[in-house]
């Protein structure tokens, strides 16, 4: 259903997109899980037919965005970065006017605007004037927007970005709802958590092109195995819990020791054992713990491996880039 094939894109002499291929089945949620300036709003400009690739093509629906932009458009939501509602309407008038725009008589697009306010729990506030909406509110509205015409496909552009939690979980479900009724979403985040949570397949990027992809415990296996993490009382103890964790996994890796927190850990494949067995050395030792688990590796993990950096902003950065 979305088919992004070798495209590049170029700012001047800055590469933002450098050959990236990605494709979404029909009904699945596809990931694209980057820090700030990988390149995600630039796929999803390339994707919406708003901007036109230097080489590669895109296709949605089987329509290429090159060669067919009108049919592709006819196919497609989008919701951007940053939501693009009209603040001195309503969210009835808000969502009527885009029913308009698309060709629907008053009435329909009337009752098409009362369905989607209550799909998206707005019901209650269909009255009130978007601009004083809070940020979650007004994700709804946009995310409503995006859908009046009923689209194969919809692209959503960090829609969790800025809110707080209350709005994040409320956003989920309207995508999770979204999903459920069959269309095909392609998310953009920052949030490793969020790609976790709602995508059935996630691909990485990073400097415009996708590092890996899989779905979210593929990515996770090959972060490596499971992690027993040990804090202890005394760090006069830390020595010799470090012996222990690396007696019990046979020296396969060597146990990471952070002193200010007391804590000691190590790749345990296996995990379940090792930690039993750490424990009781521990025990017969008389080393007082006070904190003991078996971590398997978070997405956070998987970005740090992949790239060998945390999920900082690259690129250069613009001035326009203010937050929703
Ligand atoms: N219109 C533009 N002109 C010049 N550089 C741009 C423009 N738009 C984006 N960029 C740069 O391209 C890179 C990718 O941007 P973008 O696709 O917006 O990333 P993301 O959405 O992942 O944060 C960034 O380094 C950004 O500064
Ligand atoms: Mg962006």
């Amino acid at each position: 259903m979305i088919r992004i094939e070798n495209v590049r894109k170029n700012y001047g002499t800055f590469t933002a997109l450098d050959g990236l291929t990605l494709n979404a089945a029909e009904g699945t949620v596809l990931g694209l899980l980057g820090p700030n300036g990988s390149g995600k709003t630039t796929t999803v400009k390339v994707l919406t037919t708003l901007l036109a690739p230097d080489s590669g093509d895109a296709w949605v629906a089987g329509h290429s965005v090159s060669k067919q932009p009108e049919l592709v458009r006819r196919n497609l939501g989008l919701s951007g970065q940053y939501a693009a509602v009209d603040e001195k309407l309503t969210a009835f008038e808000n969502l009527h006017m885009v029913g308009r725009l698309y060709g629907m008589n008053r009435r329909n697009a009337s009752a098409r605007a009362h369905e989607l306010l209550a799909d998206f729990r707005l019901t209650d506030v269909a009255g009130k004037r978007a601009g004083a909406f809070s940020g979650g509110m007004r994700r709804r509205l946009d995310l409503a927007g995006a859908v009046v015409a009923r689209p194969k496909v919809v692209v959503l552009d960090e829609p969790t970005t800025g809110l707080d939690p209350r709005g994040r979980l409320d956003t989920w479900e309207v995508v999770a709802d979204l999903v459920s009724a069959g269309t095909t979403v392609l998310l953009t985040t920052q949030y490793l958590e969020e790609a976790d949570k709602l995508a059935d397949h996630i691909a990485v990027i990073n400097h415009g092109s996708v590092i890996a992809e899989g779905s979210a415990s593929e990515l996770k296996n090959r972060a490596g195995s499971e992690r027993v993490d040990i804090t202890i009382r005394n760090a006069t103890d830390l020595q010799l819990a470090s012996s222990i964790l690396a007696a019990q996994t046979r020296g396969s890796s060597a146990p990471d020791v952070e002193p200010a927190a007391l804590r000691v850990s190590v790749a345990a494949p296996g995990g379940h054992g090792v930690l039993v067995r750490v424990l009781a050395e521990l025990d017969a030792r008389s080393v007082p713990v006070t904190e003991a688990s078996l971590r398997r590796p978070t997405l956070d993990d998987v970005f740090l491996q992949l790239t060998g950096g945390s999920a900082q902003p690259q690129g250069h950065t613009r001035k326009d880039e203010v937050p929703a």
